[in-house]
């Protein structure tokens, strides 16, 4: 018996032409070919806030906290996806602020973290980001490790996702290609993202903790 799984495909950049993206739509292709069902959050076209304000602090003490209505609707999409994908383009060695916001206000205590089982454990995770330079100049920053450090270890793991992938795109500022070699780059990180994609798609369902 073959069941659908469903896909939170999450994007945070502020321009539908950008190459974040048309990596987030080749994600979103690739998800359909392969019959899952996929809820696409566009977080400046949804006008996401990315201020914690009172409402969303966590209260160490109770862990049942109630947070505001917009929070609660993006913890159910949450649950609601088997696996999660987000795509973004990597500013200041780091996430763009209305993703980072999306993770303080969304990710919260109870919900993301606090409990002996974490809500979100067996969900499989894909972080796709972009990153300007190349290759070489990334890995000679140390860049790369940074944002795993953050996103794998200090956010997925903590949140009960410790196999969650963090996989950088290089070379995605296109001002820095002559014209004439863009298409070609273009299409190099694009089947990057599919490679990165199919690799995430082929792991077993399930995540350590639920195994
Ligand atoms: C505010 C800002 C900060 C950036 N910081 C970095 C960075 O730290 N490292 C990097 O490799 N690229 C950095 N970039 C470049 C972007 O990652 C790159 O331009 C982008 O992924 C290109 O694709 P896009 O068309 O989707 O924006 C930065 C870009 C902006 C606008």
């Amino acid at each position: 018996m073959t069941t659908t799984r469903h896909t939170l495909l999450v994007l945070a950049h502020p321009r539908s032409d950008s190459l974040t993206a048309q990596v987030a739509a080749r994600v979103r292709a690739r998800l359909d070919e392969a019959g899952h069902t996929v809820d696409v959050l566009d977080l400046y076209a949804e006008g996401f806030d990315p201020a914690l304000r009172p409402d969303d602090e966590p209260d160490w003490e109770d862990r049942e906290k109630v947070y505001s209505p917009v929070v609660l609707d993006h913890m159910d999409r949450m649950l609601m996806a088997d696996d999660i994908v987000v795509v973004f383009p990597v500013w200041w060695f780091s996430v763009p602020a209305i993703l980072k916001g999306w993770i303080d206000r969304v990710w919260n205590y109870g919900f993301a973290y606090g409990r002996s089982r974490p809500r979100l454990a067996g969900k499989r995770l894909l972080w796709l980001g972009l990153m300007g330079g190349t290759e070489e100049e990334i890995r000679h920053m140390g860049m790369e490790t940074l944002l795993d450090t953050t996103l794998r270890v200090g956010l997925s793991a903590v949140c009960g996702i410790p196999d969650a992938t963090v996989h950088v795109l290089y070379g995605t500022e296109l001002s820095a290609v002559s014209s004439g070699l863009r298409p070609a780059r273009v299409a190099a990180v694009l089947a990057d993202a599919e490679r990165a994609l199919a690799a995430k798609l082929a792991e077993t369902p399930g995540g350590v903790l639920a195994r």
